[in-house]
């Protein structure tokens, strides 16, 4: 079956990004001209998902506000003759069918994703995790990199990229068995491990396509690290009953969700923006030396 809808949970309280996010989600901090999220939200466009649903917790309202049109904004640019912004606008408001379904309490990631179990229904879907920026200019995004294999080899399929052996911590890390090209089948599957237990630093990195099956596998986890309900320890139930793989994707990411991965992000989107020559010059011209 085709994969036609995907999941976006944005209803964790950002605390890595405290207090930039203490009124609002770090789903809608900028990333140069646009919220964080509408380059998730792109990126499933692109990759020809049909429908997006995105996991809100109450005071969130500034992502539905994002998505939504604003005609008082619309007539006001229409009326200045700023066509070129018009459009810009108005695009964002026709991404989609977007839903909205709400998480009441943040039991973690895995429990954000069960919440989308009634909207999704028993099809195969994606989740993008926002803060994971991903960057592919001019090559297919990395969800529809994982599209493409999910269909191919009909299994569920998580993204994978190396990740520092100091930082595997902050991650959810597999233990590879085999590796054929991009494709990578899995062992085992560890969220957040420390440093010595860690398997290899071959980081899950905020993208995935999931059969429906996730969700009786989420349904029976109990919580996890940091006392959450993890969607790496539903992943690992899941491969008892089905395939699951991971896939070296082809792309860039950047980690917006921290000050300094978001930092990094914004140089690199910069550096491709409409603004990218008299950036890159400027950032020629600063004194870097310590
Ligand atoms: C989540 C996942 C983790 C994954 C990470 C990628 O962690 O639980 O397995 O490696 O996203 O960004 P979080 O960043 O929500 O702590």
């Amino acid at each position: 079956m085709r994969v036609r809808k995907a999941v976006m949970p944005a209803a964790g309280f950002g605390t890595r990004f405290l207090p930039a996010t203490k009124a609002i989600p770090k789903e809608v901090l900028p990333l140069v001209d646009r919220p964080i999220i509408q380059y998730a939200v792109e990126e499933a466009m692109a990759s020809g998902i049909e429908q997006i649903i995105i996991v809100i917790s109450t005071g969130r309202s500034a992502i539905e506000d994002h998505f939504d049109s604003n005609s008082a904004l619309e007539r006001w640019l229409e009326e200045r003759g700023d066509i070129e912004m018009l459009r810009t606008v108005r695009r964002i408001s026709e991404f989609g069918p977007i839903a909205y379904v709400h998480q009441k309490e943040q039991l973690g990631l895995g429990h954000a994703v069960l919440m989308a179990k009634e909207l999704v229904g028993d099809e195969p879907f994606a989740v993008l995790l926002s803060d994971d920026v991903m960057l592919n200019p001019g090559g297919p995004p990395v969800t529809r990199q994982l599209m493409d294999q999910y269909q191919a080899h009909r299994g569920s399929m998580i993204a994978l990229q190396q990740v520092p052996a100091a930082d595997v911590t902050r991650y959810g890390i597999v233990r590879p068995v085999h590796t054929e090209g991009r494709l990578v089948e899995i062992g085992d599957l560890v969220e957040k491990p420390s440093v010595d237990e860690a398997p290899s630093d071959l980081g899950v990195l905020g993208r995935y396509v999931l059969t429906p099956k996730i969700f009786s596998m989420l349904e029976s986890t109990p919580r996890g690290a940091g006392g959450e309900i993890q969607l790496t320890d539903a992943i690992k139930a899941l491969m008892q009953e089905q395939p699951v793989f991971g896939y070296r994707f082809d792309g860039e990411r950047h980690d917006a969700g921290t000050r300094l991965g978001w930092l990094k992000a914004n140089v690199a989107v910069g550096l491709q923006s409409d603004d990218a020559d008299e950036f890159r010059a400027h950032i020629r011209g600063l004194d870097l030396r310590d």
